[in-house]
């Protein structure tokens, strides 16, 4: 037990550092790529499903874990599901709560720190006259996918090292003069920019593309159900995905916010706030931003092709072409605000997964607060070097597929099962309605008990098992072939390895691209 004491300076404040927690790059980049992918319109409902039956039940079971950990002085996982479970084997799984938030922050700081350099040369002019093709160069040469596997990419190594600076100094400051300080200054910035840039797409009427020059035509593109997938489980497991990783369940960090509130707090109310904070942002600004503009001035089919090539760039590669459109000034200030409402939402988040590090030190060890912030620091810059360096052999998204996605669905079964089953649901309705500030549905204690574990379990054997081309129809008439996308495939055959035989492959690695 440690003499930490600390505690959120205000209810306003443990809301917004929630929010900022769960408010991410998932929400903008992330989120409305996975739309267009999975059915458009037709997304959202597996979605909004996943959001109320898994997505609520785990706030509220991580958010109770959290505050009833930190009543006995634990502040990460693998303390806080010992004094939940009798058995030995919780505290090893409770270190998930701790590695997986290390490797996010691994290669989710790497692309934290593009926002930065990329804020600078919105500045500088650097897009300004560039075309759509520049700008989308511009971005391969930054993160090295157009050199041969030798160039090492200085530019964005020292970016790397002033976002990790940024972090651990913030981190070294304290719960409420660094974390919570940083949620209230850059949560309302980032949703006044944010409003700001939705507006835009919600109104561009000149478009280069003659045909589809009305802004309509990119939310009508993104909002279209597209019936035909809504039942295909790949779909859903998308959507599950998805819901985990913008609330940020699964990872370890609620419960550390939560273990620093007071006992007699509520807990079921502001899991609430910060949950459905992280909803509006997503759905209603992430879904207005990227692909709406892209689509105005692009037009769908580019935009498709891009997205397909994988979307996390799209923003990079995209926008700031479609900012200078509307010339210098506009198109520097409407980059700023992009990108710095991304380094926002993207600090936000690596602050929390920061805290559990640094609450294990401190709690377990006795270690100082500054050289726990420093050693975080550290783990994730050398962790996070391979991203940077082998970011042309797809490190970066193994990373996101083992540490951001597998994880994620392990960790939540797990704790699902050790708060319904282990600790017991009575004990746990009990720990999530104490000190409410709202009366939580008495359905909520029925879902909690089955639905969210079995969805979860069907969650995770789906994309165990995912048959090729997430064609379940013709896996389950016989012809079931493993797609590369599935947990075991990847195990057997890590994809890593694919991606270095085809990296001596100078036509695959065009491919890449
Ligand atoms: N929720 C964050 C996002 O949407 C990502 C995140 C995951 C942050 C897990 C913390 C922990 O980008
Ligand atoms: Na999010």
């Amino acid at each position: 037990m440690s003499a930490n004491k600390e505690s959120w300076g205000s209810r306003v404040g443990l809301i917004l550092a929630m929010a900022g927690n769960a408010v991410g790059l998932g929400n903008f980049l992330r989120f409305p790529v996975q739309a267009v992918q999975n059915g458009g319109g037709a997304f959202i409902i597996p979605y909004l499903v996943c959001f109320l039956v898994m997505g609520i039940p785990l706030l509220w079971i991580e958010w109770s874990m959290g505050r009833f950990g930190g009543k006995f002085g634990h502040h990460s996982t693998p303390f806080i599901v010992d004094t939940m479970g009798k058995n030995r084997m919780w505290k090893y799984i409770g270190v998930f709560g701790i590695w997986t938030n290390i490797a996010v922050a691994a290669y989710y700081c790497y692309l934290e720190s593009w926002t930065l350099s990329y804020m600078m040369h919105s500045v500088m002019g650097s897009f300004n006259g560039l075309d759509q093709n520049g700008v989308a160069e511009f971005f391969n040469h930054y993160v090295n996918l157009d050199t041969s596997t030798t160039g090492i990419p200085y530019e964005p190594i020292v970016f790397f090292v002033i976002c990790l600076l940024m972090n651990t100094f913030i981190l070294s400051q304290g719960l409420a003069k660094g974390v919570e300080r940083v949620a209230k200054i850059g949560m309302p910035l980032l949703i006044l920019f944010g409003i700001f840039l939705a507006y835009r797409g919600f109104t561009i009427t000149a478009g280069e593309q003659g045909a589809i020059n009305d802004s309509s035509v990119g939310l009508n593109f993104l909002w279209t159900p597209n019936y035909d997938q809504l039942w295909s489980p790949s779909v859903w497991l998308a959507a599950a995905g998805q819901i985990f990783f913008t609330l940020s369940v699964g990872m370890g960090t609620i419960h550390c916010y939560a273990s620093y509130v007071r006992s007699k707090d509520d807990i079921a109310l502001n899991a609430m706030s910060a949950g459905w904070m992280n909803e509006f942002v997503e759905v209603v600004l992430g879904g207005a931003i990227l692909i709406p503009i892209s689509i105005g001035y692009l037009g769908i089919d580019r935009v498709t092709e891009l997205v397909q090539l994988g979307g996390l760039g799209l923003g990079f590669k995209t926008l700031p072409y479609l900012f200078f459109q509307w010339g210098p000034v506009l198109g520097a200030i409407s980059g700023v605000m992009w990108f710095g409402l991304l380094f926002f939402a993207g600090i936000t988040s690596s602050l929390a997964m920061g805290t559990p590090w640094i609450g294990f030190l401190q709690d377990e060890f006795n270690w100082k607060r500054k050289p726990a912030a420093w050693s975080f620091g550290l783990i994730v810059f050398l962790l996070g070097m391979p991203t940077v360096l082998f970011f042309n052999y797809g490190v970066f998204d193994e990373y996101d597929y083992w540490a951001g996605t597998v994880s994620l669905v392990v960790f939540a079964l797990l704790e699902s099962i050790l708060f319904a089953w282990v600790f017991g649901i009575n004990k746990g309705w009990r720990e999530i309605t104490s000190g409410s500030d709202i009366k939580v549905p008495n359905i909520y204690k029925f879902i909690i008990k089955f639905i969210t574990p079995a969805l979860l379990l069907w969650v995770f054997l789906g994309s165990l098992f995912t048959p090729k081309g997430g064609d379940w129809g013709a896996a389950l008439s016989g012809n079931w072939v493993l797609d590369n996308g599935s947990i075991i495939k990847k195990l057997m055959n890590s994809g890593l390895k694919e991606q270095l035989a085809a990296a001596t492959d100078p036509a695959q690695i065009a491919q890449l691209e």
